[in-house]
């Protein structure tokens, strides 16, 4: 199988390369990333000399450089390219439209024009808005999203719905809630509170921290693609989740207590605009129909993640001081 793997430098899509090759080492990997501030090639340094992987770099939004990698005969497409964080949505939404819609759009014109067996779009829980104290999201709660990021990503399964409806392209539309684990991008919750711990630095929590996001190892989220690229059924939706949910002002404690830190480095900030309140995932469908279990409990997990970091510190300290950025600008061009 001919697998394109596309932001495969990113947290999770690094983590998946990794998983597939351990997993099914026949696989024929291309992963191409545009190399973001996200995208960071030392994630993937262990395998980049396999045989059965390459590294491209180009955009999803670049009609002509895409059509040139679906000459290689792809079979099967996994879409994690986009802008991922929702503060930064906030900030520059017209980014998170072009990569995450426009950019998505090439690519199922790409795949159309050239055939292919599976079209796996990643896309997150955030698309049906929030919850209140009670309830879940399933795969047929209406998408309500409340940020730049959530209402691109939705933009972009809509496309890849009207694809499968309007041409028959064969998809597949995976929401997944909160992942956490190793290369994460240290802007995000779990590494930013880690890498600020460390170095004693306040921990800012917005709002009243109450705030509540249901968490995900990044390996169980690989494994639940990886079913649903031989399993899903074409043109359905798949939510995955762990069903581990926290408040922040939790995982932010439980990172503290880890350190042995002390609670007063949290420090009560204003809240992130349009701040979806409960995030929480019925996996039933993916559960029962395509039998998939997480492997890893979240108080292993999280444990195992700062341990990483700790003895990663290199890993973020670099991107935190930009040398990593310097570097990246020198080697392939600034973007
Ligand atoms: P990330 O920001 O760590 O990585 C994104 C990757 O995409 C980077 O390598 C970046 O260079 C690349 N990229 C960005 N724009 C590009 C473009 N125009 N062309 C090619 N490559 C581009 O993101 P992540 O946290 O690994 O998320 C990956 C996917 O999973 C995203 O689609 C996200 O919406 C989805 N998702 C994330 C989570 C989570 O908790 N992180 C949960 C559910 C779904
Ligand atoms: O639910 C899936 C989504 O999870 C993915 O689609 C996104 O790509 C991913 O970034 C993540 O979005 P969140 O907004 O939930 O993640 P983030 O790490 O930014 O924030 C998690 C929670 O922590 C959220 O309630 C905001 C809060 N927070 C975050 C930061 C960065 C703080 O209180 N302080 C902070 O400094």
């Amino acid at each position: 199988m001919k697998l394109l793997v596309t932001g495969g430098a990113g947290f999770i899509g690094s983590n998946f390369v990794h998983y597939m090759l351990k997993e099914h080492p026949e696989y024929e990997i291309i992963n191409v990333d545009a190399l973001t501030y996200a995208g960071n090639l030392e994630n993937l340094k262990s395998i980049e000399s396999s045989p059965n992987y390459t590294f491209v770099k180009a955009d999803i939004q670049d009609k002509a450089a895409m059509d040139v990698l679906f000459q290689q005969g792809i079979d099967v497409v996994v879409n994690f390219a986009a802008e991922s964080h929702v503060d930064r949505s906030i900030l520059d939404p017209a980014i998170f439209v072009k990569t995450n819609v426009l950019g998505t759009q090439v690519l199922l014109d790409t795949a159309k024009k050239y055939g292919i067996t599976k079209f796996v779009q990643v896309s997150t829980d955030e698309v049906y808005g929030t919850l209140g104290l009670t309830g879940f999201f399933t795969e047929e709660t209406p998408l309500a999203p409340n940020s730049p990021y959530s209402a691109s990503k939705a933009g972009g399964d809509l496309l890849v719905r009207a694809y499968h409806e309007t041409f028959g392209l064969p998809v597949n539309i995976t929401r997944c809630s909160n992942n956490y684990g190793p290369y994460q991008f240290p802007e995000k919750l779990i590494p930013l509170m880690i890498s600020r711990a460390v170095n004693d630095q306040p921990l800012p929590v917005y709002g009243d921290g109450l705030n509540i996001r249901d968490w995900l190892y990044v390996e169980d989220h690989c494994s639940a693609i990886d079913l649903v690229i031989h399993q899903g059924a074409s043109g359905e939706v798949y939510n995955i989740g762990g069903s581990n949910e926290r408040t922040n002002l939790q995982i932010v404690k439980t990172i503290l207590a880890e350190l042995g830190k002390p609670e007063s480095l949290i420090t009560f900030v204003q809240d992130r605009p349009g701040h979806d309140r409960r995030y929480g995932i019925d996996p039933t469908k993916l559960t029962s129909e395509l039998g998939w279990t997480p492997k890893h409990n979240f108080e292993s997990g999280i444990k195992e993640t700062i341990r990483w970091y700790l003895e990663h510190q290199e890993w973020w300290s670099r991107i935190q001081s930009g040398v990593y950025q310097e570097y990246y600008k020198k080697q392939y061009g600034a973007r």
